[in-house]
C-alpha cells in the first residue's frame, strides 16, 4: 500500500470533511468564526468558503483519487515550507479546471448532487482509461473492501445491532465493569506519516463519557487532538501543518466526539440512531465480522465486530466535503485488559484516512487517574 502524502500533512485529523452548515459553527458567535479557506490561505480560488479541515481534506480526496503526492501537484519546493503550497503549477492549474468541469457535470445533470467526482474517472490514475480492459472483464474480480460493503434492505439479519453490541459490551468485560471505567491516562507509542513512520511516544487522557486528548511527541514539538465534550482541534508543530490550531467542524467534529465515546462504549447503544444490521457477509482479514451501521449527527458510521470474539475490529465513517465524500478507517487490535479494572480496550489503533494514516500501540494504561481539566482545553499554538 503506498501512502500518497508528504510528511507536511496535519497530525491527527479525526474524521475527514464537514458536514455542511452542521450546526456548532453556526450556533458561534460571528466573532469566533473560524478561519475559511480563502483567510488561511494565500491562493484560494475554487475551493472557498470551506473550513481549513474539509480544505485538507479535499486535498487529500485529490491525492487518493489521482494516486498523487501532495508534491506531485504542488511542486518539491512545497514540501520544504507550507508557503510554497500557495505556487501555482500546472498540475494546480488543471486541477482547478478539472474541479469547474466536475461541478458544471453536476449542476447540469445531477441536480448539484455530487454524483460525479475525481474518483469517478480518475481511479488512482493520472490518465482515466478510455477503452475498456478486456484483462479487467475477463479476469478475477478484485477481493471485496469491507468499507464498501452496502446494506440490502430486505437481506437476512444473522444478528440484531442489540446483540452484536451486547455481545461486545460482554466481551469487553460486561456492561457493569464498563462503567465503573470512568477515566484513564495511557503512555505507548505513535507512528505516523508525520512521524515519518518513525515511533514517537505519546500520552493518552480520556475521561467519560466524552473527552480525550492524543498528544504525540514529535521529534519538532508536540502535536494533539483534543476533544473537550463540545469542541475539538488539532494543533501541531509549525512544519506539520498550515495552521498551528485547527478547529474541527461538522464530520470532522462528530469523528472526534465519536472517537472519545467510542473510548467509553456504556452509552454506545444511544450514541448512534437510525442502527441497521442488514449488510450482507463481510469479512476482515478473513475473519467474519458483523456489520452494522448508525448515524451520529447526521455522520454514517459503520461498525464491524469480530464474529467469533465479539470485539470491535473496525469503525469506518464518511464525511461529505465540496468534491465528494471521504472515508476514514479506525482498526482496533490488541485488545487487553486495562489493569484491575476486568474491562478490555484495543492497546491498538490505526487511524486512516485521505491524507494521513497513523497507528498508535499503548504500552501502560492507568485507569481511573485523575486528569487536569487543562489537558482537555483548546490547545495552544506550538
Ligand atoms: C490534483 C492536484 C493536487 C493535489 C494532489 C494536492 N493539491 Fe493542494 N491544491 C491544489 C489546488 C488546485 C489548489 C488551489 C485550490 C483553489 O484555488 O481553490 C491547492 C491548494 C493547496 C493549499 C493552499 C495554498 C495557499 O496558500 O493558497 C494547500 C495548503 C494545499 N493545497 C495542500 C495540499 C496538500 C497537503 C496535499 C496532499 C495531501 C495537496 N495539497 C494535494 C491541487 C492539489
Ligand atoms: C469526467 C472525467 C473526469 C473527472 C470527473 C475528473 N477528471 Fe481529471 N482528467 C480527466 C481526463 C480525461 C484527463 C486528461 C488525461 C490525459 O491527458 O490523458 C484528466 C486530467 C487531469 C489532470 C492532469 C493529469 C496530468 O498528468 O496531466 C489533473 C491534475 C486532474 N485531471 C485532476 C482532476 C481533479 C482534481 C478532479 C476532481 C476535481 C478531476 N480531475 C476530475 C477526466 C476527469
Amino acid at each position: 500500500m503506498v501512502i500518497f502524502i508528504t510528511a507536511l500533512v496535519s497530525a491527527q485529523a479525526r474524521g475527514a470533511g464537514q458536514a455542511r452548515g452542521a450546526a456548532p459553527a453556526a450556533a458561534q458567535p460571528a466573532a469566533q468564526r473560524p478561519q475559511m479557506s480563502e483567510e488561511a490561505f494565500k491562493n484560494v480560488t475554487e475551493l472557498k468558503g470551506i473550513p481549513v479541515r474539509e480544505f485538507m481534506n479535499t486535498m487529500g480526496f485529490f491525492a487518493a483519487s489521482l494516486a498523487f503526492n501532495c508534491t506531485d501537484c504542488h511542486g518539491g519546493a512545497s514540501a520544504s515550507d507550507w508557503a510554497n503550497y500557495a505556487i501555482d503549477t500546472p498540475l494546480k492549474n488543471r486541477a482547478r479546471t478539472m474541479i469547474r468541469m466536475v461541478k458544471a457535470i453536476n449542476e447540469a445533470n445531477f441536480g448539484g448532487r455530487p454524483f460525479v467526482t475525481c474518483y469517478t474517472c480518475h481511479r488512482g490514475s493520472q490518465k482515466p482509461k478510455i477503452t475498456p480492459s478486456l484483462a479487467v472483464q475477463y479476469g478475477e474480480p478484485p477481493p471485496d473492501d469491507p468499507a464498501e460493503v452496502e446494506a440490502l434492505p430486505g437481506s437476512r439479519v444473522t444478528a440484531t445491532p442489540d446483540q452484536v453490541l451486547d455481545k461486545y459490551l460482554q466481551a469487553i468485560g460486561g456492561a457493569q465493569a464498563v462503567g465503573r471505567l470512568t477515566s484513564f491516562t495511557a503512555k505507548g507509542n505513535y507512528e505516523g506519516f508525520d512521524s515519518d513512520f518513525a515511533k514517537v511516544p505519546v500520552d493518552i487522557y480520556a475521561k467519560g463519557p466524552n473527552q480525550r486528548a492524543v498528544v504525540a511527541h514529535m521529534a519538532s514539538g508536540d502535536s494533539a487532538t483534543v476533544y473537550d465534550g463540545r469542541e475539538a482541534w488539532i494543533a501541531s508543530p509549525k512544519e506539520l501543518s498550515p495552521l498551528p490550531v485547527i478547529p474541527l467542524l461538522g464530520a470532522d467534529l462528530t469523528g472526534a466526539r465519536l472517537d472519545a465515546q467510542l473510548t467509553f462504549p456504556t452509552m454506545i447503544k444511544t450514541l448512534l440512531t437510525g442502527w441497521r444490521a442488514d449488510f450482507p457477509a463481510a469479512t476482515i482479514d478473513d475473519k467474519p465480522v458483523y456489520v452494522i451501521q448508525g448515524t451520529i449527527d447526521r455522520v454514517p458510521v459503520k461498525l464491524y465486530f469480530d464474529r467469533m470474539s465479539g470485539l470491535l475490529v473496525r469503525q469506518t465513517r464518511y464525511a461529505p466535503t465540496v468534491v465528494g465524500t471521504v472515508p476514514t478507517h479506525v482498526a482496533y487490535s490488541d485488545y487487553r485488559e486495562v489493569p484491575g479494572t476486568g474491562v478490555k480496550i484495543p492497546f491498538t489503533w490505526q487511524m486512516t484516512w485521505v491524507d494521513g494514516q497513523y497507528t498508535i500501540n499503548l504500552e501502560s494504561v492507568q485507569p481511573n487517574a485523575p486528569i487536569d481539566a487543562a489537558r482537555f482545553a483548546k490547545p495552544a499554538a506550538r
